[in-house]
């Protein structure tokens, strides 16, 4: 077994800083004709970090975005009214530890005329430490995983997903290398509120990114299986210059800012992989591609695994039945 080399966030920051300069082989070339017009494409966490920057050049591109956004919906229409016609994106809320929000959300969708022909689960957080929601989830699992489950079952059931038979829909989650913890899924135990404090976050925010990306596996196959026309793709942006430590404690803010601002990506540089997972056509059809930057790599081997898949989703439908959301197969 390899030793995790995101569990803390020192060994996180230092490897993932390595991880930039590291010779890479791209899988391909994002070019001027990699384009989205005529599509239609969702970003959430749209109003921060990489999810904006994702979204301004998903609208570059020709495409009509959703901007899905917890906060800041204002000031978010407000900068892209400077750049962009109305005509060409629509900010829309979404809490995602707010399982009415994401329920008002997938209705506000409906009723619009626009299937989705890209969407890019971007949005999660990284707390300072355990907060039981409503729900009884904690924060971080729920916004991290067991909400997008929720929310994309529900429009793939609500059939809002471009399946038109020209090119696979595709859904993307942005992920992260820390999903290669020596950690496996501990099905009885997930989803079960447990305290815990900053020492134990970067951990469980790997581990999530490992439920993450096993559901990714587990959707494609199931979307295989079933004929649906869509893609299911992960990525890993490197360290990205954004917000994300904002709720780190504040003695270690300036030291963050600092490291950030010398030697992580700007979000406008690393959002160019989720351009080339929403854009090129050299992937339609791909099972399981993963990138790490632009490098096209296998996933940990966990994430793989089809029995852990089946647990993933078995566990996820018995979590949510209880709150009577929708009707899983
Ligand atoms: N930054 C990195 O070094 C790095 C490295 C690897 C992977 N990633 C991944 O990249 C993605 C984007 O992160 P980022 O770096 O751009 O961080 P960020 O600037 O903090 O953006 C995170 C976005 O998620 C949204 N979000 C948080 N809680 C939410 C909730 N309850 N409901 C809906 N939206 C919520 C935030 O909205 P608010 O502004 O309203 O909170 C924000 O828009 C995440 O999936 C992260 O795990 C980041």
């Amino acid at each position: 077994m390899t030793k995790a080399k995101y569990q803390n966030p020192f060994s996180a920051t230092f490897n993932g800083i390595i991880d930039l300069f590291r010779k890479q082989i791209p899988i391909g070339e994002l070019k001027p004709s990699d384009r989205l017009d005529g599509k239609t494409c969702l970003v959430t966490g749209a109003n921060s970090g990489l999810g904006y920057a994702i979204a301004v050049q998903l609208i570059e591109r020709g495409g009509f975005v959703y901007l899905a956004c917890r906060s800041q919906q204002e000031e978010t229409q407000r900068k892209l009214k400077e750049r962009f016609n109305e005509s060409q994106f629509e900010v829309l809320a979404l809490d995602l530890a707010d399982f009415s929000s994401i329920q008002a959300f997938a209705e506000e969708l409906k009723q619009r005329d626009k299937l989705l022909d890209v969407a890019v689960f971007n949005a999660a957080m990284v707390p300072s430490g355990s907060k039981k929601l409503a729900s009884g989830f904690d924060e971080m699992f729920q916004v991290n995983y067991l909400s997008k489950f929720y929310l994309i079952n529900h429009l793939i059931q609500a059939k809002m997903f471009a399946e038109d038979g020209l090119a696979p829909a595709r859904i993307i989650f942005i992920s992260s290398e820390s999903h290669r913890t020596n950690r496996a899924i501990d099905f009885e135990k997930l989803g079960q509120f447990e305290e815990y404090s900053m020492g134990k976050v970067i951990d469980l925010y790997g581990y999530y990114k490992l439920v993450l990306n096993t559901f990714a596996v587990e959707l494609g196959r199931r979307l295989r299986e079933e004929k649906r026309l869509i893609d299911v793709f992960a990525m890993c942006p490197g360290p990205v210059n954004s917000n994300i430590a904002r709720r780190a404690p504040a003695w270690v803010q300036p030291i963050l800012k600092l490291v950030f601002s010398m030697f992580f990506s700007s979000p406008e540089k690393a959002a160019k992989p989720t351009i080339y997972l929403a854009t090129s056509s050299d992937i339609a059809g791909r099972e399981n591609l993963y990138l790490h930057l632009m490098q096209d790599k296998s996933m940990d081997i966990k994430a793989l695994e089809e029995e852990s898949g089946k647990n993933l989703w078995n566990r996820s439908v018995e979590l949510l039945s209880p709150l009577k959301l929708l009707s899983f197969k």
